[in-house]
């Protein structure tokens, strides 16, 4: 079992929200963390709440950028000397018809919940491979990858393929370097800023000219909106991840109504019946 007192471990998407929880409980079980951010101001808030500045590093990192992931990883080896954890966690949200949504709304998505992972794996896994040591890669995807929702097709597809990824490099890294675990985090709903995810939307994916402000995603942004608002405390999906990692869990789902409708999914298509739509209370 992985022992966390002084090791290391990366979070992105740790200024706000499940990211933050996760950094804060690494950093309550004595490791030396580095958080990592598209937002500045929240990400110095965040690099405030935990105390000991020896033992926590801020890197404002735009995950969607292989350069800018690369960097991340130099900063934290330099730094730190080895990571133990990788958590690829940054994510974002768009809602509407599949129609209706804009092509930079699918390139954001892609390239922040998709290729956010893919670029983490590539900067760090490497080097954590050669340092031969134990450690662990926690890959934020969501119960949106095992169940489908109508109008956010885009995000669901996104996490689809988070999903995708991290069960394949469980199976390459068990096959080819054991030593370093990987867990799927497929969160249920938390009651994090996920819903104004917009606020980091770069200009590159600008919404001018777009279809996103149509009522369906209105409606569905606003539906979000209100089931985040009622959910869980991001504390709770931090002891998940940690006691995820402790015993080397690939799957960190709910027990709750989510897992219920992840399992009529899979019966329809074991059945091959048509997709229904399954309402979680
Ligand atoms: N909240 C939920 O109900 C829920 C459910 C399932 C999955 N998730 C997933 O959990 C993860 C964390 O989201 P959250 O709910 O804590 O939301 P959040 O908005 O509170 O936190 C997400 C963080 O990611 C950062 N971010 C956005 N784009 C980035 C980029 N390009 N590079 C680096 N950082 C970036 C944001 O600044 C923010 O701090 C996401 O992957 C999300 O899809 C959340």
């Amino acid at each position: 079992m992985i022992e966390f007192d002084n090791k290391v471990a990366v979070v992105t998407g740790a200024a706000s929200g499940i990211g933050l929880a996760m950094a804060k409980a690494f950093y309550g079980q004595g490791m030396r963390v580095v958080i990592a951010d598209i937002e500045r101001q929240a990400l110095t808030e965040a690099s405030a709440c935990l105390n000991d500045p020896t033992r926590v590093l801020a890197v404002v990192t735009d995950v969607s950028d292989p350069k800018a992931v690369d960097a991340l990883a130099d900063a934290a080896f330099e730094s730190f000397g080895s990571v133990h954890i990788l958590c690829n966690n940054a994510g974002v949200f768009v809602g509407g018809a599949s129609w209706e949504c804009s092509d930079a709304d699918y390139r954001w998505l892609i390239d922040v919940n998709v290729m956010g992972i893919a670029n983490g794996i590539r900067s760090f896994v490497p080097r954590m491979i050669a340092a031969g040591e134990e450690g662990h890669i926690v890959n934020t995807a969501s119960m949106a990858a095992m169940t489908t929702m109508p109008f956010s097709s885009v995000y669901c597809m996104s996490k689809a393929a988070a999903l995708s990824l991290s069960e394949c490099l469980f199976k390459e890294l068990e096959a080819l370097a054991p030593q370093l675990g990987v867990s799927v985090l497929c969160p249920e709903l938390i009651n994090t800023s996920l819903a104004s995810a917009q606020r980091n939307r770069p200009d590159q994916y600008s919404q001018q000219g777009d279809l996103t402000d149509t009522e369906m995603s209105k409606m569905t942004e606003q539906a979000i909106s209100e089931g985040i608002a009622s959910g869980i405390d991001p504390s709770v999906m931090a002891e998940r991840v940690l006691q995820g990692i402790k015993v080397k869990k690939f799957y960190l789902l709910p027990q709750d109504g989510w897992k219920k409708a992840a399992m009529i999914r899979q019966d329809e298509i074991r059945q091959e019946a048509n997709p229904t739509f399954t309402y979680v209370e």
